[in-house]
């Protein structure tokens, strides 16, 4: 039987519990499950992604009086993901697409622009759409913007190779890793299936996404008007860019107009810019505005370090080249570390190490084997660099 009066003295009651163990939680940050809960309510430092761009459900309401949560979470980025891989990396691509949807994007349906030096196969489309929520688009690289460019000296490319073969060097005696380095620094954006869009987060072959990511990271950069987020950061192997530090001085020097105000030159550079540390971003994770890419000052720079065949007579990564570029023509405020996003590209992983922000997250990685504190990692300098 129905009885009104009944309901609303439960409600009431109801109320009174709900909110005397909200109070009791803050009071009491060991109170029983409400411990993850508290960090919701404290100040989060000012490097992480606040409130009010976790998606409606993720963050109790109440704790972003500034922001509706619906019309946020309604709002949507100019943004696709991309994924460049080959045929033969179908089952890996399917993994990181399955993850990346679970962790994020069965919430926001974001589409999925997939690349590839040669034409996807059906079977390729069919089980990569299965498990997307957005829609899907196949597209091959133009020969020009991937195979090694006639005006290379071959001899001087396999004497390059053959070095880096004798020294060990991963990839150093491969060309078609020269071309995707070369691709992905210089090319990727100018994919005519790209233009549609303003912003990217690219994904790899077998990467894992080991946290919710319970907000939308494209609105946090767009709104804050970041330009290069990234989760890892580590040094890059001398021996692929011998010269390529001595280019971009030269290049700095020849085009002092593209160089930012408060730019992150102190990041790459313990001595004011006359050697480089090797500190970079690693690029198999970014979010990024594709726009930076296509602007002047990366237009230069790119044709320049590319007229110097350091691609194939070296082993210059998309990284290293990426990372300079973001820490030159972007103001250091720009750069975004995305401590939320629990990523790994074998063989390293950043889990989020802060407690609330693990839990929150429904992490699966282990927090006290993240790689920012490793040795190799640049997260140290990072930090210092920063001012954290
Ligand atoms: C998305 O971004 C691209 C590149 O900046 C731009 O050309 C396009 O007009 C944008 N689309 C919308 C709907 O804003």
């Amino acid at each position: 039987m129905y009885a009104p009066g009944r309901t609303r003295y439960l409600l009431v009651i109801l109320a009174v519990v709900v909110s005397g163990h909200y109070l009791l939680s803050l009071a009491h940050p060991s109170y029983g499950r409400a411990t993850s809960l508290s960090h919701l309510f404290s100040p989060r430092p000012n490097t992480n992604v606040p409130a009010e761009y976790y998606t409606h459900g993720a963050v109790p309401p109440g704790t972003s009086p500034q922001l509706d949560h619906l019309e946020i979470s309604s709002r949507r980025a100019n943004a696709s993901f991309v994924i460049l891989a080959r045929n033969s990396d179908l089952d890996n691509t399917v993994r990181s697409v399955r993850e990346v949807e679970d962790r994020f994007n069965t919430r926001h349906h974001y589409p999925l622009t997939l690349l590839n030096d040669e034409p996807f196969t059906e079977d390729f489309k069919r089980r990569v759409s299965a498990v997307a929520s957005g829609p899907v688009s196949f597209g091959v690289v133009p020969k020009e913007h991937w195979v090694q460019p006639a005006w290379i000296d071959e001899a001087r490319a396999t004497k390059g190779r053959e070095q880096l073969v004798a020294d060990n060097v991963i990839y150093g005696g491969s060309v078609s890793y020269r071309n995707m380095c070369r691709f992905n620094s210089g090319f990727f954006f100018r994919h005519p299936l790209l233009q549609q869009y303003r912003w990217y987060w690219r994904i790899e072959p077998d990467v894992h996404f080991h946290c919710d990511v319970n907000f939308d990271p494209f609105l946090y950069m767009q709104d804050r008007g970041k330009v290069y987020g990234f989760t890892i950061t580590m040094y890059e192997f001398d021996k692929t860019i011998p010269s390529l530090w001595g280019h971009v001085k030269d290049f700095i020097k020849k085009y002092p107009q593209h160089i930012a105000k408060d730019n992150a030159l102190g990041f790459m550079s313990d001595d004011g810019g006359e050697t480089y540390n090797r500190c970079h971003f690693w690029s198999n994770f970014e979010i990024a505005d594709l726009e930076f890419w296509r602007g002047p000052a990366y237009t230069d720079f790119f044709n320049y370090l590319d007229s110097q065949g350091g691609f194939y007579y070296e082993r210059w990564g998309d990284a290293p080249v990426h990372s300079i570029a973001a820490g030159l023509f972007a103001s250091k405020d720009q750069l975004q570390f995305f401590e939320e996003i629990g990523y790994e590209h074998n063989p390293y992983t950043h889990c989020p190490k802060d407690p609330g922000m693990w839990e929150r997250g429904k992490c699966g990685c282990d927090p006290t084997r993240s790689f920012d504190y490793d040795g190799y990692s640049c997260m140290r300098q990072w930090d210092r660099f920063m001012g954290l």
